[in-house]
């Protein structure tokens, strides 16, 4: 398969997605989104792939939507073309997601980090969440995931002031795992998604559905979500594989069954 606008590496058991539109800094048209959409669901079905670095250049992840095509836009255009949708799919993607960010991650190219499990920044990241300095808001869940994530009043400021908050900012506020020089974050993520490719893919999947359900549910109902889910592994092959291994001092040998 081959896009337009994205770089899909399949490097098993890893899989390798690079937004690619350098010279508009990576803003996001729908055509991209829907690109790495596919991309993600393609991962999800493939049985050699466990877990994607998701990534984009140095200087940018992503500088946002295209301002350019959303220009036009009236909410006529935006009801009835539904593209917006696309970005619902991405919460819909079963295996882990690595973001390995760069340079300027700002609007909808926060947002798109914020979909990840995971995130790895390089030294020069820069976040933010600037609609507001060309008359709008954030549209693709800048307002619930940051606010989630950093608390409401930093993320208020973000929001409201445009301005952009450092790398080192960030991890101080939780929306960054680490952060790693800028020839290294990408490597660091991909160490980080083969470690994760490592693990049993069932016990993987289903460990990152009840994480993100904790983002929206009452405590009660996540923890009965996740006794049900730890209950369901019990029935795979691979539970039975990784406490046999453990007794018999070896690695397991997980087949994601
Ligand atoms: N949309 C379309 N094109 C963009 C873009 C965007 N979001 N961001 C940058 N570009 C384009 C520029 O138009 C420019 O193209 P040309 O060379 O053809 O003129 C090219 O990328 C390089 O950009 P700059 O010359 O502006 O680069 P810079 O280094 O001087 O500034 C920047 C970088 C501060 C990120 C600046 O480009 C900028 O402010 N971009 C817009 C950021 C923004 O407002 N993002 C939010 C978009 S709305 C959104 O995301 C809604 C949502 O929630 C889904």
């Amino acid at each position: 398969m081959t896009y337009a606008h994205i770089l899909v590496e399949t490097e098993p058991p890893i899989g390798i997605i690079r937004l690619n539109r350098p010279k508009a800094l990576n803003a996001l048209n729908f055509e991209l989104i829907r690109e790495t959409v596919e991309a993600l669901e393609a991962f999800d079905k493939d049985e050699r792939i466990k877990a994607t670095v998701l990534t984009g250049g140095d200087d940018a992840f992503s500088a946002g939507a295209d301002i350019k095509e959303l220009a036009e836009a009236t909410p006529v255009t935006l009801i009835e073309e539904n593209k917006f949708a696309l970005w619902d799919r991405l919460k819909k993607i079963a295996k882990p997601i690595i973001g390995a960010v760069s340079g300027y991650i700002y609007g909808g190219g926060c947002e798109l980090a914020m979909n990840c499990d995971i995130i790895i920044a390089s030294e020069t990241a820069r976040f933010a969440q600037p609609e507001i300095n060309i008359g709008i808001m954030p549209g693709a869940g800048g307002t619930q995931r940051l606010t989630r994530t950093i608390g409401k009043y930093r993320a208020m400021e973000m929001v409201l002031t445009g301005q952009p908050m450092t790398a080192r900012e960030m991890e101080k506020h939780g929306l960054v795992n680490r952060i790693v020089p800028v020839e290294a974050y990408l490597d660091e993520a991909r160490k980080l998604a083969m470690q994760i490719a490592q693990k049993a893919p069932i016990a993987t999947r289903l460990a990152k559905e009840a994480v993100l359900k904790a983002l929206d549910t009452p405590l009660e109902e996540g923890l009965a979500f996740e006794r049900k889910n730890f209950y369901l592994l019990f029935s795979t092959e691979d539970m039975k594989e990784g406490m046999k291994a453990f007794t018999e001092k070896r690695p397991p040998n997980f087949k994601g069954r």
